[in-house]
């Protein structure tokens, strides 16, 4: 301990900026050539090659499944859609103009009460409970959407795969030559959005399960901090500033300004990736040839525009949420559900990293730095003046 005023004799990095925090063997995250890697293997051999239910079986269970394995895993998650009757209930009282994540999160609490495993902490349980949630996500929020804008609720199909199923309860497509491409998008966001080490959203629910809580308490403390707009909430606001601008005539005019108002410009920056992210240039390019193949190249014209005025003028690179942002424009995905389909993918690593904790528990409690007056001597209240 300290020599001054009890503050601990440690480097204090504001944000915990730079600050090792803990240990993990989920993912590296590098800036350099071998740029960012889930269990040792590269992000853009997964995002080319696998999908979305292989990445999340090799987060969550340790290693890449056989064919069998993935097989029984897509079975699995099959078998969990249903939502237990008191979430149905729920999703049928929520206020009309909740933020679905607002209604993801108090839904994930309540998954928490109704689970199979609830009294159970052990590995073994916290593999099922994140299975469970990463069955029930998708369901939970397209029926609450649905229900909230009084369209007619649809159920997963057996026939399609998982960012298929997404899709096709968040918009209604499925089936066609454009469906399929949309969804094999929404595949590789979500195989780019599954983990990303010590992110905000994952520290909070490692800082929850060191306390030896339960999965779905961690679970629900993520998905609130992930939330915010300088987190997964940034998506969102990638797609709302591309739809103020609306035109690429308006885009360099509207970032110039912005930036001399000294505004944040949602989608660019990163607290760890400052020479760029690597999941980035992956995302763009299939937002381009996802614009291609709408036929509509407006959005990922203006981001490009976004992009390039970014770089000369602040010397900031665009992170993974923002042509992401133009990708899920394209989908037709209701904007406020953006942030929700981020958690149905980091789900798979919230869930790891829950488990993790959990098995190497050392309670999270750092130390902060006294700001606060000196000493005082207590008057009592009469003789206060
Ligand atoms: N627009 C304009 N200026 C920015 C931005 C931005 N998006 N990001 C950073 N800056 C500036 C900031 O104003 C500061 O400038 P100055 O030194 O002149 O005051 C400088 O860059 C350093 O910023 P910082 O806030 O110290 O950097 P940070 O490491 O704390 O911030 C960040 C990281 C992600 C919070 C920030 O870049 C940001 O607010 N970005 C916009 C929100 C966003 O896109 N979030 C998604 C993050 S990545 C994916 C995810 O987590 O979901």
């Amino acid at each position: 301990m300290s020599d001054t005023g009890g503050n601990p004799k440690t480097d204090y990095s504001p944000g915990l900026e730079g600050v090792l925090a803990g240990e993990s063997a989920l993912c590296q995250v590098d800036e350099g050539a071998s740029g960012l890697r889930y269990r040792g293997y590269a992000i853009g051999d997964l995002a080319e090659q696998a999908s979305f239910e292989e990445v999340a079986y090799l987060l969550l269970l340790g290693r890449l499944p056989t064919r069998k394995e993935l097989d029984d895993f897509s079975a699995q998650l099959r078998a969990q859609w249903v939502l237990p009757g008191p979430v149905e209930a729920f999703i049928g009282v929520v206020p009309p103009d909740a933020h679905p994540m607002d209604i993801l999160r108090t839904g994930v609490s309540l998954l928490g009460m109704t689970d199979p495993d609830a009294a159970d902490g052990s590995h073994e349980a916290n593999v099922r409970k994140s299975i469970r949630l990463l069955a029930q996500i998708p369901v939970l929020i397209a029926s609450a959407y649905r229900l909230g804008h009084a369209k007619r609720q649809v159920q997963p199909s057996a026939d399609l795969n998982f960012s298929e199923n997404l899709l096709y309860m968040l918009t209604d497509r499925q089936g066609d030559k454009t469906a399929r491409a949309m969804a094999r998008v929404l595949d590789v966001s979500l195989i780019l959005y599954a983990e990303h080490e010590f992110n905000a959203s994952t520290f909070a629910a490692r800082v929850a399960a060191s306390t030896l809580t339960d999965l779905h308490a961690a679970i629900t403390a993520a998905i609130g901090t992930l939330k915010g707009p300088l987190h997964g909430g940034a998506n969102e606001a990638v797609a709302a500033m591309l739809l103020e601008i609306k035109s690429r005539d308006r885009a360099e005019r509207w970032v110039r300004e912005a930036l001399a108002s000294k505004r944040r410009v949602m989608g660019f920056g990163h607290r760890v990736l400052k020479q760029g992210d690597p999941r980035s240039a992956i995302i763009q390019r299939q937002a381009e040839i996802l614009s291609r193949t709408c036929g509509d190249t407006r959005w990922y014209e203006i981001a490009t525009i976004l992009d390039r005025t970014m770089q000369q003028e602040k010397g900031l690179y665009p992170n993974l949420d923002f042509y992401t942002a133009v990708a899920y424009l394209l989908m037709g995905i209701p904007r406020d559900l953006y942030t929700p389909a981020f958690v149905c993918s980091r789900i798979a690593g919230w869930g790891a990293h829950v488990i993790e904790q959990q098995d190497h528990n050392r309670l999270i409690r750092p130390r902060a730095l006294y700001t606060g007056p000196p000493p005082q001597t207590y008057v009592p209240l009469a003789q206060r003046t």
